[in-house]
């Protein structure tokens, strides 16, 4: 058993987290994770209303007794949906863990804080998890630049970034972007976090509510298999590469290209296509450089429990048995 800061902190097992994922952070796949002993969150905006939030928590906790959260992804936007009603939704639900993302979450912590419900918030740079901590949430799970989703705009990788924010940070940091396996998981201990959040691994687990065919599309996909669109609208994504994200990254090169321009092309509803049909081109969808990593499609249970098994392996096996005894006396 690894114990840490963050299995302390939010009284769950392991040391692994299921962030909030578009279209995949369904009831299914939460309580998977959560009864495997990790941390999942249900997506907030997948659903759409906040009633149909209160259904899908509800959801869950029938298919688990076990501890998770919900994950509030706050985007601006000249329609917002109603992020304060989505917030009572999770509060009246009685949800005592939320990770929000995406931008400041200043406007919804009091509110949390009052129902003792804990924040992680998810950020991407060293000066916003600060200040993230200044605000007083509870936690930051830091997105390195490998990861699925947006990355930010400052392109630094997690060997860098992690312990840079590790070194400023007293509350526990959750390591993101481009875990998969054990090796990760070490590593991110040895960078300084708490935890890892682990996104496009997850998607590919037998209880990820999306069509088999992309799963089988991530174990045949390398690190090389992922796009950045919206880079010049200073929104960067990390997604997988496909007919529909080459068309997005053209258009992009022109270099005088608008959202108009790509509008129809990166969709939603084709994203939310893809998982359904099955068909990897149909629209944008987020996958991570991590792809690399993922071999097969277990159940989340076998994932976990191989993540934490291998993990302790090499720490009291592979690591330790490097630390040689020099058997003179001090
Ligand atoms: C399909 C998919 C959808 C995602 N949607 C969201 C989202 O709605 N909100 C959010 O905060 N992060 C979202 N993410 C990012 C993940 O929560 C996580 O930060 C990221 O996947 C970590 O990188 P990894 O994929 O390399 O593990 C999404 C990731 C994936 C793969």
């Amino acid at each position: 058993m690894l114990k840490t800061r963050f299995t302390e902190l939010f009284g769950v097992q392991h040391p692994i987290t299921e962030g909030g994922m578009q279209w995949v952070g369904r009831a299914e796949l939460v309580a998977a994770v959560a009864n495997a002993g990790a941390l999942g969150f249900i997506t907030a905006l997948t659903q759409p209303t906040p009633e149909d939030l209160v259904e899908e928590i509800e959801r869950c906790r029938e298919l688990t007794d076990k501890p998770f959260g919900v994950n509030l992804t706050i985007l601006p936007a000249i329609n917002p949906p109603p992020y304060e009603e989505y917030r009572r939704a999770i509060i009246e639900s009685g949800v005592k863990v939320v990770e929000t993302a995406g931008y400041n979450p200043q406007e919804h912590l009091a509110d949390f804080k009052a129902n003792d419900v804990k924040v992680i918030h998810k950020a991407t740079a060293v000066r916003h998890s600060l200040k993230a901590e200044k605000l007083g949430v509870d936690a930051v799970s830091v997105d390195g630049f490998e990861c699925a989703g947006h990355p930010g705009e400052d392109d630094v990788p997690g060997l860098v970034l992690m312990p840079a924010v590790a070194d400023q940070l007293s509350i526990p940091l959750i390591a993101s972007g481009g875990f998969a396996e054990a090796r990760g998981l070490v590593a991110a201990l040895a960078l300084g976090a708490d935890a890892i959040n682990m996104g496009t691994r997850f998607m590919c687990t037998e209880e990820a509510p999306i069509h088999r065919r992309i799963k089988e599309r991530i174990v045949e996909a390398t690190e090389r298999d992922t796009d950045l669109i919206f880079r010049t609208l200073r929104n960067t994504a990390r997604v997988a590469r496909n007919d529909v994200s080459r068309q997005v990254v053209e258009i992009e090169s022109w270099g005088d290209a608008t959202f108009d321009d790509v509008r129809d092309l990166v969709a939603g509803t084709r994203g939310r296509k893809v998982f359904e049909t099955g068909d990897p081109d149909y629209g944008i969808w987020s996958a991570g450089m991590c792809q690399a990593l993922i071999h097969d499609i277990p159940t989340v249970a076998e994932l976990v429990d191989r993540i934490v098994c291998e993990a302790e392996e090499i720490v009291s096996g592979r690591l330790a048995g490097m630390m040689e005894t020099t058997g003179v006396a001090a």
